[in-house]
C-alpha cells in the first residue's frame, strides 16, 4: 500500500535536509515533491534517495529537472497532489508558497516563520478555508501545540524559551564589537545563517512572539519568553491552578519535523533524552536584547509593522553578515523602519507583499546613509 504522498519545499536547506532524514527512517510516506530555489547539485544528490519524486528549482534553470522558473511549485505541486506539503522555504517567498500549497494538499508542516508574521490573520483565514491544517515546525510552537493538543482546561499563559544566541554571556556594552564569526557560532541548534544571527539580537524570539500570536490565538501579554541555555525545555504551559506543563527534549529539529508529519501519533526514531542535569530559565534582558520589547510594540501598532519588523531584519541581517554594518545597527535599523509607520489591517497578498518591498527599501536607503 502506497504512503501518505508528500512534498518537501526548500529541500536542500536546513529544515529540508533534515526532513529528508526524518522520511528516510518512516516507511508510511511517499516523498513526491522536493522544490529548491537554487542548488541543483543538491536537489539531484536528494532526489537519488528519492527516485519517483519529482524536482522544481525556482531561481535558476536547468533540464535536469522537472520544472523550473516562477510557476515551478506551482506546477510540482499541481502535478504530485501531495496529502503533505513541509514548507522549509526561508523567507518573505514562504508566504505566498504556503498559501499556494493549502490549496494543493490537507496539512502543512510549516516552518516558515515569515508566512505567519507576514501574513497573520489574512494567512491562517485563508489556509483554513482551503480545508487544510497548519502543524507548526518550529521547536518552540511545535512544544506548545502539543501541550495545548492535549490540555482540557483553559490556560493562562505560555512560555517560550530562548537560547539567548551566542552572545549570551557577551557584556551588552561589549556587543558593538561582535564579528560575523562569532554570531554563527549557535550554543545549541544547527539553523541557516539568517536564523542564527536572528537568535543573537532575538529578532528569531521577536518573530516567534508574533507567530504564537496568530497560530495560538493569544493575546501578546500571554506570551512570554524565558532564557534556557541548555535548550531542553522548549515550551511550557500555565494554567489556572498555577500548575504548569512542560515539554523538553533533544534539541533536534527532526523531532518536531516528525511529529508534524505523524501527528497525532509521535514515533520511536530518536535517540534516548536523558532529562538528568542542572536547569536554569530567566527573564532576557531588554536592554541586550531590544528586539523582543519592539515586537511586542509591533503587535500593538498592526500588520504592516511587523512585515516591517520581518523585512528589514532580512535586509540588516544580510548587510551584517557582509561587514557593512556593526551586530548593534541591526536593531538600530529596524526600529527606525518600523517606525515610519505602516499600514494596518491588510486583508490580501498584494497589499502585504507592497509593505514588504516597502520595509526592505526604506532599509536599503538607510543603510546607503
Ligand atoms: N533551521 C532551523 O533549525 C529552523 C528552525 C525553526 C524554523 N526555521 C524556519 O524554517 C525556514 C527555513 O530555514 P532553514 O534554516 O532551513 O533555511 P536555509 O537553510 O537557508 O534553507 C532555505 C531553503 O529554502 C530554499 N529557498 C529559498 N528561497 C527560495 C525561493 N524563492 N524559492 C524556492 N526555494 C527557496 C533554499 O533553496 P536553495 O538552497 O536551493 O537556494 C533552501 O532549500 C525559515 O523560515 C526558518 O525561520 C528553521
Amino acid at each position: 500500500m502506497k504512503g501518505k504522498r508528500v512534498v518537501i519545499l526548500g529541500a536542500t536547506g536546513t529544515i529540508g535536509r533534515m526532513s529528508v532524514d526524518v522520511l528516510s527512517k518512516l516507511d508510511q510516506f511517499e516523498v513526491v515533491g522536493l522544490a529548491a530555489g537554487k542548488d541543483i547539485k543538491t536537489l539531484l544528490e536528494i532526489k537519488s534517495k528519492f527516485p519517483l519524486a519529482k524536482t522544481s528549482i525556482t531561481d535558476v534553470s536547468s533540464n535536469d529537472v522537472d520544472f523550473h522558473g516562477q510557476d515551478a511549485i506551482e506546477n510540482l505541486l499541481s502535478s504530485t497532489n501531495p496529502d503533505i506539503v513541509i514548507v522549509g522555504v526561508s523567507g518573505f517567498a514562504g508566504l505566498k508558497y504556503a498559501l499556494m500549497s493549502s490549496k494543493y494538499s490537507k496539512r502543512l508542516c510549516l516552518a516558515n516563520k515569515e508566512s505567519i508574521i507576514t501574513g497573520g490573520k489574512f494567512f491562517i483565514d485563508s489556509v483554513k478555508a482551503n480545508g487544510c491544517e497548519i502543524i507548526p515546525v518550529d521547536s518552540e510552537h511545535n512544544a506548545i501545540f502539543r501541550l495545548l493538543d492535549s490540555e482540557k482546561s483553559e490556560v493562562s499563559f505560555i512560555h517560550i524559551t530562548a537560547s539567548g544566541g551566542a552572545v549570551r554571556d557577551i557584556p551588552t556594552k561589549n556587543l558593538k564589537d561582535v564579528t560575523p564569526d562569532v554570531v554563527l557560532k549557535h550554543p545549541v541548534w544547527k539553523m541557516g545563517a539568517r536564523i542564527t544571527v536572528d537568535s543573537s539580537t532575538m529578532f528569531n524570539k521577536g518573530l516567534e512572539v508574533m507567530e504564537a500570536h496568530f497560530l495560538f490565538n493569544l493575546n501578546p501579554k500571554q506570551i512570554r519568553v524565558l532564557i534556557h541555555p541548555q535548550g531542553k525545555i522548549h515550551g511550557m504551559i500555565y494554567l489556572k491552578d498555577k500548575t504548569v506543563k512542560v515539554l523538553m527534549s533533544n534539541a533536534d529539529m527532526r523531532i518536531p519535523i516528525a511529529y508534524a508529519l505523524c501527528y497525532p501519533q509521535s514515533m520511536d526514531i530518536f535517540e534516548e533524552f536523558d532529562p538528568c542535569g542542572t536547569y536554569s530559565l530567566f527573564d532576557p534582558d531588554p536592554k541586550k536584547y531590544p528586539a523582543l520589547g519592539l515586537a511586542y510594540r509591533c503587535l500593538e501598532m498592526g500588520d504592516g509593522s511587523r512585515i516591517a519588523y520581518n523585512a528589514a531584519d532580512e535586509v540588516a541581517v544580510q548587510a551584517f553578515l557582509e561587514g557593512k554594518i556593526k551586530f548593534t545597527q541591526i536593531y538600530e535599523i529596524v526600529e527606525k523602519v518600523v517606525e515610519k509607520g505602516w499600514p494596518n489591517d491588510l486583508k490580501d497578498y498584494d497589499s502585504i507583499e507592497q509593505v514588504d518591498k516597502e520595509g526592505r527599501k526604506t532599509a536599503m536607503e538607510m543603510l546607503s546613509k
